[in-house]
C-alpha cells in the first residue's frame, strides 16, 4: 500500500515538472498576448528550470521518505497505526508469543505415552487429543453430549494445551515484540509437573522449569521490563509450582520460586496466596467447548428451559482420611434427603468421570453442592454452572477470592454462601438453608449463573466464536490490564526516582 502511495506521489511531481512550462502560462494565454510573449518566455524559461530542480529535490526527497519507510515497514506500518487517531481494534491488545524450543511443550506432549505406571496421568495421550479437548462425546442418552455439538471428555488438568491452541485464534498477534502488550510464554508447566511428579528427585522436577527460565531471561524480550509482562498458563493450583512453600517437601517443582518464575505472571486454577504472587486464577476447562456464537446461544437456551427436579445435587468422593473436610456430612445429608441426588465417586466406581451422567444431574438440578476437596476449588464449580445449576460453597476460597475476572463480585447474586463450619460444628442442614431462598431469588440467581456461560468454556481452539468472549478472552484482557498497571508503576517509579536524583544535584541520562 505505502508503495502505490510512494510511486503516485512521484509520478504526480513528474507529471506537474512536465506541466511546468504549460500549466500557468496555458492561464496566462488568455490574459496576454502578443508583445509581452518573449520576455515572459524568457522569465518563464528561467523559472522553468528552477522549478525543475525544485521538483527534482522533492522527488529525490520523496524517493528517500519511500526508502526509509519501505524499510521500516512492517515496524512502522503498525507504529503508524497505532499512534494515529484511526481505530485500530487491536490497539492496547497486541500478545507476542515466544516462539519456544519444542522441549518446552510439543516434546512434552510427544511423550505422552510414558505414562505406562498405575501413578502417572493415565491415558495422558487421549486426554490432549483434539487441540487438548479430549475425545470427543458421544452419549447414547443424550444427543446433546456430542463432539458435533461441543462436548468433549476434557481433563480438568488439560489447560496448558487448550490455552496455548486458543491463543493460536487469538485476533491481536503480533510478530514484533516491542509492540506487544503482553508476552505469552507457551511452556506447558502443568504437563511438566505431572511427568516427572512421582519417582523423581528435586533436579529431574525442576529441569525444564530452570532451562525454561534460563532461556528467557537472555532474550531481549526479557530485558524491557524484567519479565513482568511475560505470562504462561499453568493449568493446575499454584502450589503445585511452589515446592518450597509447600509442607511436603517433595511436592511439585518449584518455577515461581525461582529467578524467572517469579516475576513472569501466571494463570492457575487456584491461586497459592503466597504473598506477593502473580498468579491469577482462571476457571477449568469443562466439557463444553463451543465452535460459534450460535453454539454458546443455543446451549443457555436450553438450560433456561430445563425442568429442574431435584433441589440439590452433589458429584463427588468422601475425604474419609481427612476428617476436618465436610464431604463426609454433606454425604450423609444428602443421603438423608428424598430432593437431594447424589453421583457416588467412592473408590472403584466410574460414574462421577463420565461426562454425560455429571451433566445430566447438574442440568436436572438447582443447587449444585462445591465441599472443598484436595484443595479448596473444584472443576465441578464450573461443571454445574454451564449446566445452569446454582453453586453452593462452603468456603470463600473456594471461587470468590478467586475467580476476580471471571466470576462477579457480588456473589450473593449467582451462588448460595454456608460457612463450612456451620456444617461441620452446627450440624446446619443444607436443605433447610436452601429452601428458605424465595422462588423469585432462585430465579434470579439461575438468569445470572446462564448469563455467565460464555465467560467460563473454553472455545474449541480450532474455530472462533464471533463476539462471545469465552474465558480465554477474559483471562487476556485480565492479563494485558495487569502489565499495563506494572507498566505504568515502572515509569512512575522511575519519574520519582530521576526527580530523587535531581534533588541530590544527580543527573540521570
Ligand atoms: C519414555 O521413557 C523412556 C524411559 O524412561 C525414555 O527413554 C524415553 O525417552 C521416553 N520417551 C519420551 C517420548 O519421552
Ligand atoms: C527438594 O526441595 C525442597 C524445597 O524446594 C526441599 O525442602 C527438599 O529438602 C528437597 N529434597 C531433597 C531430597 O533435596
Ligand atoms: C444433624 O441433624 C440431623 C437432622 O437435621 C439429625 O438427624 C442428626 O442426628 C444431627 N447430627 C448430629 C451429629 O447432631
Amino acid at each position: 500500500m505505502q508503495l502505490g502511495v510512494a510511486s503516485s506521489v512521484v509520478r504526480l511531481l513528474i507529471r506537474s515538472a512536465h506541466k511546468g512550462g504549460g500549466g500557468r502560462p496555458r492561464r496566462e494565454h488568455g490574459v496576454m498576448k502578443g508583445p509581452d510573449k518573449r520576455s515572459s518566455t524568457q522569465a518563464s524559461a528561467a523559472f522553468q528550470s528552477l522549478r525543475l530542480v525544485f521538483v527534482l529535490a522533492t522527488v529525490m526527497w520523496a524517493s528517500f521518505l519511500y526508502y526509509h519507510f519501505t524499510v521500516l515497514s512492517a515496524g512502522a506500518r503498525r507504529a503508524t497505526v497505532l499512534d494515529g487517531a484511526s481505530a485500530d481494534p487491536c490497539r492496547g491488545r497486541y500478545v507476542y508469543v515466544h516462539d519456544l524450543p519444542p522441549r518446552f511443550n510439543a516434546d512434552i506432549l510427544r511423550g505422552c505415552q510414558n505414562t505406562s505406571d498405575q501413578y502417572r496421568w493415565p491415558d495422558m495421550c487421549g486426554f490432549i487429543s483434539n487441540a487438548g479437548l479430549g475425545r470427543a462425546l458421544a452419549d447414547p442418552l443424550d444427543g446433546d453430549f456430542t463432539g458435533e455439538n461441543g462436548w468433549y471428555g476434557t481433563h480438568q488438568f488439560a489447560l496448558d494445551a487448550i490455552f496455548h491452541n486458543r491463543m493460536r485464534q487469538y485476533e491481536c498477534l503480533t510478530t514484533h515484540s516491542a509492540l506487544a502488550n503482553a508476552v505469552f510464554v507457551p511452556f506447558y508447566a502443568g504437563f511438566d509437573f505431572v511427568r516427572y511428579h512421582w519417582g523423581y528427585d528435586n533436579a529431574t522436577r525442576d529441569a525444564a522449569s530452570v532451562e525454561l527460565t534460563d532461556w528467557l531471561m537472555r532474550r531481549p524480550e526479557w530485558a524491557r521490563m524484567g519479565g513482568r509482562d511475560h505470562f504462561l498458563v499453568a493449568g493446575r493450583t499454584g502450589f503445585d509450582f511452589r515446592r518450597s512453600n509447600n509442607m511436603n517437601p517433595s511436592w511439585g517443582t518449584d518455577l515461581l520460586n525461582m529467578p524467572g518464575g517469579r516475576e513472569m505472571s501466571v494463570l492457575v486454577l487456584e491461586v497459592s496466596r503466597v504473598p506477593h504472587s502473580r498468579e491469577y486464577a482462571v476457571p477449568y476447562p469443562t466439557y463444553f467447548h463451543p465452535r460459534s456464537d450460535a453454539d454458546v446461544r443455543r446451549w443457555q437456551d436450553r438450560v433456561r428451559g430445563l425442568e429442574r427436579r431435584s433441589l440439590i445435587a452433589f458429584v463427588g468422593a468422601p475425604r474419609p482420611d481427612n476428617p476436618y473436610n465436610i464431604r463426609q456430612q454433606i454425604i450423609a445429608q444428602c443421603e438423608a434427603s428424598d430432593v437431594c441426588r447424589l453421583l457416588g465417586c467412592g473408590f472403584g466406581t466410574s460414574q462421577c468421570h463420565t461426562p454425560g451422567n455429571i451433566m445430566r444431574l447438574f442440568q436436572r438440578a438447582t443447587f449444585c453442592l462445591q465441599p472443598p476437596g484436595d484443595s479448596y476449588t473444584r472443576r465441578s464449580a464450573f461443571d454445574s454452572m454451564v449446566a445452569g445449576c446454582i453453586p453452593v460453597f462452603f468456603h470463600p476460597v473456594s471461587a470468590y477470592l478467586q475467580y476476580w475476572w471471571h466470576l462477579p463480585v457480588h456473589h450473593e447474586t449467582y451462588s448460595v454462601f454456608i460457612p463450612e463450619d456451620d456444617v461441620r460444628s452446627r450440624n446446619v442442614s443444607i436443605e433447610a438453608v436452601l429452601r428458605a431462598i424465595p422462588p423469585e431469588t432462585v430465579e434470579r440467581m439461575r438468569d445470572e449463573v446462564i448469563k455467565m456461560i460464555p465467560r467460563l468454556v473454553y472455545a474449541d481452539p480450532r474455530s472462533k466464536l464471533e463476539t462471545v468472549k469465552d474465558a480465554f478472552d477474559i483471562a487476556v484482557e485480565g492479563i494485558i490490564d495487569k502489565v499495563a498497571r506494572a507498566r505504568a508503576e515502572a515509569a512512575a517509579d522511575e519519574s520519582s526516582f530521576s526527580h530523587a536524583m535531581e534533588m541530590f544535584g544527580f543527573r540521570r541520562k
